[in-house]
């Protein structure tokens, strides 16, 4: 049985809703026992965060919501991998790296680092990232059907959220997926990423570790 946190990530229309359920159901078909969750939440600090983006509340108001919003998600999270259950979460704090960093340009100084010593000491670090990458050209193509689409997709904004996440993604915590493929391709490769660099959960009792 695999353990552990996994989050997915990339810009708007790069797959990520679509690949993280998928993983999530190849992996639960191998016996794993997972638990799919995703940012913003759906509960009302998640809903604040949505109120805040599509008002507008400015980019320092609607940052601390998505602080909040996380730090309510890190509880829920925390108690699902003390059970032993593996976590995907459907965008996380890199989200708020990449977008709020580009939000906050010329308001506070390095918007990313601040975004980071914001989160120090309450967030919880990935243990593993798949990042979709796909250009904002496709990302853009792919969500214009939608119903209903959200001012941070706008072209100019989504290059500097791309850029963001690609300045990101060169920790060793990342693993980088061409998302202009088919999400079934995408969501293979990134369950086998999750299989090689996860460790089997440690089996409770003697000798082991809490
Ligand atoms: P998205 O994953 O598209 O949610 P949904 O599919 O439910 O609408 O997220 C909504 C938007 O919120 C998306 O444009 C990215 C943005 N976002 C941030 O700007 N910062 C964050 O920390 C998070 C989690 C999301």
């Amino acid at each position: 049985m695999l353990a552990g946190f996994v989050t997915f990530e990339g810009i708007d229309g790069a797959g990520k809703t679509t690949v993280s359920r998928l993983v999530a159901e190849f992996l639960r078909a191998k016996g794993h026992a997972v638990f799919l969750t995703s940012e913003p939440t759906k509960t009302w600090l998640g809903d604040a965060v949505r109120h805040a983006y599509d008002d507008d509340v400015g980019a320092v108001a609607e940052s601390f919501l998505f602080l909040a919003d996380r730090a309510a998600h890190v509880e829920e999270i925390r108690s699902h991998l003390e059970n032993g259950e593996l976590v995907l979460c459907d965008r996380y704090a890199d989200s708020t790296y990449a977008y709020q960093g580009a939000r906050l340009k010329g308001i506070v100084k390095d918007p990313i680092r601040f975004l980071q010593q914001a989160s120090k000491g309450w967030t919880l670090e990935p243990d593993l990232t798949v990042l979709l990458r796909v250009t904002p050209n496709l990302g853009l193509k792919r969500i214009q059907g939608r119903p209903t689409r959200i001012r941070f997709e706008e072209l100019p904004f989504l290059k500097e959220v791309a850029a963001n996440y690609d300045g990101l993604s060169r920790s060793r915590r990342f693993v980088v997926l061409d998302g202009a493929r088919t999400a079934e391709v995408v969501a293979r490769e990134a369950t086998m990423a999750i299989e090689n660099r996860l460790t089997p959960r440690r089996r409770r009792g003697a000798g082991s570790p809490p």
